[in-house]
């Protein structure tokens, strides 16, 4: 104790110029089995999950923090998010992650040929894996299949630490050499933290009744390549499984931040496999099955940081965007500018979307002003930019021993303290 309280001081006294937080944290180990493909190490790495009180000043801060973890990208790429993908492989690469790139079978061959020829010319691009073409339908199982193909493609690429999920219109709002450093900080790998929203409790119920009690079929199911067949058909029947799921069919949202470890659980779990197929008919699937799978599971539920770090607009000025969350590049005032940067520049998250627009303006602004990835970098809004995703991280840890995991997520878009 008399030590600690003594190393605390000394770091206060040294904290300007000496990397002295870190230096009392061993050097970053994997999180987990190295060797890909054995099950049964789950349980003896969650065993070992401490869950610290860590406050801004006994945490690393990004300044000094020198441990890196290796990040698994999975890009989907729809129809619509093509053109958009280059610039986001662009700004999400690093020499020394993995990324999983899929292009819906949907997509005419002759655009994606162009897009993955440019790729492949690339001797940067050693890393980038594109996935063989899969029909991939929007609210069906078949996206949760892809997402689980691309884990699958991506554990046999290499060791990474963290599995990450993109669609084509997101974009990044801090840099991949950030996104490293803030996975292997000792407070996020002595959690094993997995990200990704949790709704509130008082959503399951009906989420549940309109997702899951009528039998949907997903037609890409059929293996069919036709554009026709890649739609979800709603039967009047209901499930009879409605009234006999004894898990808790819990609601989130299907931007994920998972752990290698949790990831091969997906995969390789008899549970995982079961709890898929018990999900296989109905709609929605990638909004429920991570969630429900992570969430019901006794240390599995431990792990969860109830946040995808993402920024999503559902409200301007007080008026909802509908179904739909708002297209950030979409909305211009008179004058030209865009209608969400102030709000935008004040995100503490890591990505934004939706996009829509190749090499917009806004995406300019974002490499400029926010990740640091431009040719113009405004050092000062950066810096602003990065003390901002600290401390909304720092703030989620800090109110997670305190809070129901569910209601972090509907308040900490704007609640964090600056
Ligand atoms: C960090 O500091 C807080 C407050 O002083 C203390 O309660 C906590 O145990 C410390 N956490 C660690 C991991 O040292
Ligand atoms: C998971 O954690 C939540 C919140 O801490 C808790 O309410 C729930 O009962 C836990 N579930 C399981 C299966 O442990
Ligand atoms: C750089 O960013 C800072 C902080 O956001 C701002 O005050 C300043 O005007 C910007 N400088 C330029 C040249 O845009």
């Amino acid at each position: 104790m008399g030590f600690c309280v003594l190393f605390v001081q000394l770091c206060i006294a040294f904290a300007s110029t000496k990397n002295c937080f870190s230096a009392g944290i061993p050097r970053f180990s994997y999180i987990g089995d190295s060797t890909p493909g054995i099950v049964g190490s789950q349980k003896e790495t969650l065993a070992s999950i401490t869950t610290n009180y860590w406050t801004l000043e006994n945490v690393t801060r990004l300044a000094e923090a020198t441990d890196e973890a290796n990040i698994a990208y999975f890009i989907q790429v729809s129809s619509s998010t093509l053109p958009l993908t280059e610039r986001l492989l662009s700004r999400v690469h690093h020499p020394e992650n993995f990324y999983a790139l899929h292009f819906d079978k949907k997509i005419p061959a002759y655009r994606v040929v162009k897009v993955v020829s440019s790729i492949k010319a690339n001797p940067a691009y050693g890393n980038v894996h594109v996935m063989e073409r899969d029909s991939v339908t929007y609210r069906g199982i078949t996206m949760v299949l892809n997402n689980l193909a691309a884990i699958t493609d991506l554990l046999k690429l290499g060791h990474w630490d963290y599995f990450i999920n993109l669609s084509g219109s997101d974009y990044p709002l801090v840099s991949p050499v950030v996104q490293r450093k803030i996975l292997a900080m000792p407070h996020v790998r002595e959690r094993a933290s997995n990200f990704f929203i949790v709704s509130p409790q008082d959503q399951w119920e009906d989420s549940k009744r309109y997702r899951f009690e009528k039998i949907a079929v997903d037609t890409a199911l059929g293996m069919s390549t036709s554009e026709e067949d890649s739609n979800l058909v709603v039967l009047k029947e209901n499930t009879p499984l409605f009234s006999r799921l004894k898990y808790e069919y819990v609601k989130g949202e299907g931007w994920l931040i998972l752990t290698r470890e949790a990831c091969r659980y997906m995969i390789e779990s008899h549970y995982a496999r079961k709890m898929l197929l018990s999900m296989a008919f109905s709609q929605d699937a990638s909004e429920h099955y991570y969630v429900s799978l992570f969430r019901n599971h006794p240390e599995y539920n431990r792990t969860i940081v109830p946040h995808s770090l993402r920024t999503v607009y559902w409200k301007l000025n007080g008026v909802a965007s509908g179904q739909h969350p708002y297209v950030i590049d979409k909305l211009v005032e008179e004058d030209g500018s865009y209608a969400l940067w102030k709000w935008l520049l004040r995100s503490p998250h890591w990505f934004a979307r939706k996009f829509s627009i190749p090499n917009s303006k806004i995406m300019d602004n974002i490499d400029n002003h926010m990740n640091g990835l431009g040719p113009k970098v405004n050092k000062t809004s950066v810096r602003e930019c990065l003390d901002r995703v600290e401390h909304h991280l720092h703030w989620l840890y800090s109110v997670l021993p305190q809070q129901q995991q569910d209601i972090i997520a509907d308040k900490s878009d704007d609640a964090w303290p600056s």
